[in-house]
This record gives C-alpha cells, structure tokens and sequence, in this order.
C-alpha cells in the first residue's frame, strides 16, 4: 500500500486535558506527592531530552544506538520483512532508522505523546521509506488504546519499545503492560525491547546527575509544563533536582524537592509543600538480563535473544509470543 502523497496518516487518541488534570491532582495528592514521566515530554521537554542523549555522562543512548547500528542485520533477520513494527515511545529516531533500514518493514506505527517530535520525526521516515506505510499515532502508552487495525496489514506484528523507557514502569507494571500488548500483538508476534542493565551506582547517578545541570533542568521542566498547560504557579526556583540510585529496588529515583515551606495554586486548588517535601518525578529501572527476560516470560513471551554492549552497559531484548 505505497502511494506517494498518502503513505503517512496521523491519529490523535490523546484523552482531553481535564484527565491531564485530574491525573496531575491526583498524583500531587498522595503522602508522596508524584508525577508521571510522561509530563516531561512538552516541547521544551523533548528539547532537553535530546540534549541529555548527547551527554557525556549519559551511556544509555549512544550505547543503545551502537547496539542496533552492529545487530540490526541479525534482528531484521528474526523479525522477518512482512511485519508492521510498531514503536512506542520514539524519542531519538537514530536507532529506529538502523533497524527499519535492515528491515524494511511494509507498515511502520510510531507511538508518542509529544506531538511535534512524532509529526516531526514520521514526516522524515515517511520521506526516508517511501515504499513503507507510515502511521502516527498519539496516545499516552501508560494506558491502554486502541491500534489502527486497518492501517496494519495482515504481516507480523512487532512491538519495537527502545530507550529504555520500559524502565520507567515498575517491573510489575512493565509485566502488565507487556501481558497487555501480548493479544494486541496476537500468535507469532514479538517485541524488540530496549533495556538499561544494572551496573556500578557509581556510572548510573552520574548519568542522572550531568556536570551541566541538563537532567536538573529537565526535571524542573514539568512544573514549568504543568504552569503552562494547567495554569499552576509552580515557582521553579523553589524546588531542586535530585536523583539517585536505589539499591533496593534497583532503580533511579528522581524527585523535585521543595527548598522552603510554600503554597502553589493548581486550578482553583492549593497544593502545600513542607520544606524537603519531594514530588516523585520518575523512576528508571535498571536489570540484569535474565531479570527482564524472566519478567517477559510472566508476560507470555519466549525470551529468543539478546544483545550488549561489551561494557554491558545496556541491553537490547528480543521476544516472541508463541
Ligand atoms: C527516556 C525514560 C529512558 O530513564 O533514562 C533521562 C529519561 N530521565 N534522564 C531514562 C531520563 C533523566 C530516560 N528514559
């Protein structure tokens, strides 16, 4: 289905922004207060983002990219051509072009939340792979949608899930949301997902905790979104970035922590911070491989192979359901 001016579609399933907003109250009014990951991701956001790709510091995006540019002959191999590869998440399209360059696929769905990186990025794929159906699709991944079934062909089903930002679930909700693709994907899919291995502490909280400020800013930068967008007035010189590696439940934990004792207006409403209260920004779990692998068989899917780096810094996995 290749034809010039209409291989590439867009479809918005983004909820109304009162959910934003109730799900915003409602993470600001637990004990701990929290945030989803996903609120980093406005346009200012996805700026930042990009720039701690580029970081010194920051391993995992370099080490991913290098992984798919040396495998992606082998992985377009077990993937087989006739599939539709469906990425979520797609952020820094480096490692997606080295895989749908080897691939080839016949449809290629990018799932993201921030609309002018997927437009942007689906117009240069879409301009890249002319033969390729391209589909855009923005919704927020964290929570069930419904894939465009007539746009996907009747090939494989691949879910492509790099980044590691399945590290932003934790490892039960990454079973689940892994449980939940399972049928969406149906008998003889797979999944191709981006993993950030366990390492020394040492390397993981520098990559959280960049020499320039970068991941501070970016932190920072979701009461300056939720400013914005739900007209709050978060005072960002009020709260500082901290993040750090938890041994315990292996993973970094990001927070903003309130310098004083103050008050913010969020609709109509006022939020009280003692002084060191923290919002909980994001966690980014880290695993050992037969770790992630043993969490995608509770999944229902077979663990087929796997690739590193040879520091081991970073992994990249490969499923097929049965
Ligand atoms: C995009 C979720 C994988 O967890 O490393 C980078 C986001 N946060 N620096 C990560 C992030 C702070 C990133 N993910």
């Amino acid at each position: 289905m290749a034809h010039a001016s209409g291989h590439l579609a867009f479809h918005d399933l983004l909820p109304p922004q009162q959910s934003m907003l109730d799900e915003v109250w409602a993470g600001l009014s637990k004990p701990q207060k929290e945030l989803s990951p996903k609120l980093f991701y406005d346009a200012r956001g996805c700026e930042l983002f990009e720039a701690i790709c580029g970081l010194p510091e920051y391993y995992p995006t370099r080490t991913e990219v290098s992984i798919m540019r040396a495998h992606a002959p082998a992985m377009a191999r077990l993937l087989g051509r006739d599939c539709a590869l469906i990425e979520i998440g797609c952020g820094n399209s480096d490692k997606t072009r080295a895989l749908l360059a080897e691939l080839e696929p016949d449809v290629f769905v990018a799932v993201d939340i921030a609309r002018e990186q997927l437009e942007a990025s689906c117009r240069v794929i879409a301009k890249a792979f002319p033969q390729m159906q391209v589909v855009a699709l923005r919704a927020d991944f964290a929570h069930a949608f419904e894939l465009p079934r007539a746009d996907l062909g009747s090939g494989r089903r691949v879910l492509y899930f790099p980044g590691s930002t399945i590290g932003n679930f934790t490892p039960a909700e990454a079973r689940e949301f892994l449980a939940r693709w399972a049928p969406l994907l149906g008998a003889g899919g797979a999944a191709l997902i981006g993993v950030d291995l366990k390492k020394d502490p040492a390397i993981l909280n520098a990559a959280y905790n960049d020499a320039q400020g970068v991941t501070a800013e970016f932190n920072l930068n979701v009461l300056r979104h939720i400013n914005a967008e739900l007209g709050a007035n978060f005072d960002l010189a009020g709260f500082r970035h901290d993040a750090r590696y938890v041994e315990a439940t292996g993973r970094i934990e990001m927070h903003l922590v309130s310098l004083k004792a103050q008050r913010v207006a969020l609709a109509g409403r006022m939020l009280e911070f003692r002084p060191g209260e923290t919002i909980h920004t994001e966690n980014s779990c880290k695993y050992e491989i037969a770790e992630f692998q043993a969490l995608g068989k509770a999944a229902g899917f077979e663990a087929r192979a796997c690739w590193t780096d040879d520091d081991r810094l970073f992994s990249v996995h490969y499923f097929s359901l049965p």
